[in-house]
């Protein structure tokens, strides 16, 4: 006879087709009720809409029809609370091995080596990465070059963002990399940032470049290795969003010393920023901690903090990930105007400036060892014979 108890341990074998951990470890499965022949299956999706739901009731309905005594089989989609994502967000921090599993399978598929390309003459390479597109990563990497810049570094940023650069339009930058005798330079900013975004390479701004795979992997390996970046103290790679072939590839091949995770608040599905949160774990690239964008409004007559998307979740949800809330980002007119105009470096914020105080005192932090750095440069320069 089919019961309850036995259609929950049929199930403990579906897996989410996106994070390969049990439905009912990630605590999916709502309801389970058994009526003669006929078993009802309610499944909570981690995000409403969820793209992969299709794929779920599927593998869903066909090990449950399996099952000896089964005629019929009814699969009723809902979706998670913020409680029951929260605690998704728990297994997943617990249990990288299994996530790491099914990633590395995913590039094994695809093809990707693992080899990390050497540090060379830089001294700091961060990503910034987010767990879905528009939440302001590109913003992010901007301002905290900017700011480094203000408290004298040397900084580069490598767009790659290849199907939505826009790094080159925020800080006004129009001529492409140049040829010089010690090799091809990337074109500066007005305060000496030097960057690289793939659409000043295709030569035109809308450039909605449709890349496989294996391409994005050797443009990105390019862009880092085969331009004359020079010195730097800092280089900040801007990261497509989500955990598509271009973010695990920059995981993969450049030699990064921390992520840094950007969110709205309207990542509720605070599932979205754990997906990020998870592919840093993975890589084994620290986290250097997680800013909320467009978290609230000042009202301009009052000064008062309005939180146009609810209550901020970015505390909250660092706290679920144990990770560090680096700070929030007000929604500002003047930033999107800024960025429009390619003028961002005119930008100050009292609030970003202690973000980027903060994450200048963590990356001082990560020691990198003289002896490792002389061995890069003799490896890289081996390579580069
Ligand atoms: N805090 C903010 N205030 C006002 N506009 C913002 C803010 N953050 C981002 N934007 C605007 O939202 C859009 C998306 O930001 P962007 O940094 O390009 O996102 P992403 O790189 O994550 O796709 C841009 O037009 C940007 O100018
Ligand atoms: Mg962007």
């Amino acid at each position: 006879m089919v019961t309850s108890e036995k259609v929950l341990q049929i199930l403990r074998d579906v897996k989410d087709p996106e994070i390969g951990i049990s439905i009912v470890d990630l605590g999916m499965v709502r309801a389970v009720e058994v009526q003669g022949n006929t078993v009802n299956v309610n499944i909570a999706l981690t995000m409403p809409n969820c793209p992969l739901s299709a794929t779920i009731r599927k593998d869903v309905t066909k090990a449950v029809s399996g099952m000896e005594g089964v005629d019929k089989v009814e699969v009723e989609l809902s979706s998670m609370t913020e409680k029951e994502r929260n605690q998704v967000t728990r297994v997943l921090s617990a249990r990288p091995s299994a996530v790491q599993t099914n990633v590395q399978e995913t590039w094994r598929s695809r093809g990707f080596g693992i080899d990390r390309l050497p540090k060379g003459k830089i001294g700091r390479v961060i990503a910034v990465t987010s767990g879905k597109g528009g939440v302001g990563k590109s913003l992010v990497t901007a301002l905290l070059a900017v700011e480094l810049r203000r408290h004298g570094f040397s900084v580069g940023i490598l767009d790659a963002d290849l199907t939505g650069s826009s790094i080159a339009k925020i800080f006004g930058v129009r001529n492409g990399p140049t040829q010089t005798p010690s090799g091809v330079e990337p074109p500066v900013s007005q305060t000496g940032i030097k960057l690289v975004s793939m659409n000043l390479l295709m030569g035109r701004d809308d450039a909605a470049v449709i890349w496989r795979g294996p391409m994005i992997n050797s443009a990105i390996r390019q862009l880092y290795a085969d331009l004359e970046w020079g010195d730097l103290d800092y280089l900040l790679a801007d990261l497509p969003p989500g955990t598509s072939d271009a973010p695990l590839t920059v995981f993969q091949s450049l030699p990064l010393d921390g992520v840094l995770i950007v969110s709205s608040p309207q990542d509720l599905a605070v599932m979205i920023v754990a997906k990020a949160i998870n592919m840093a774990k993975i890589m084994k690239a620290p986290i250097i901690g997680l800013i909320e964008n467009m978290s609230h409004l000042t009202c301009p007559d009052c000064a008062s903090k309005i939180e146009l998307f609810g209550r901020s979740k970015g505390r909250e949800a660092s706290s679920a990930a144990n990770i560090e809330f680096l700070g929030s980002i007000a929604v500002n007119p003047l930033v999107s105007k800024l960025c429009d105009d390619g003028k961002i470096e005119e930008y100050e914020s009292l609030e970003f400036a202690s973000i980027a105080e903060r994450v200048i005192e963590k990356t001082r932090q990560l020691k990198v060892p003289q002896e490792l750095k002389h061995a890069e440069r003799a490896a890289e320069r081996e390579s580069r014979r």
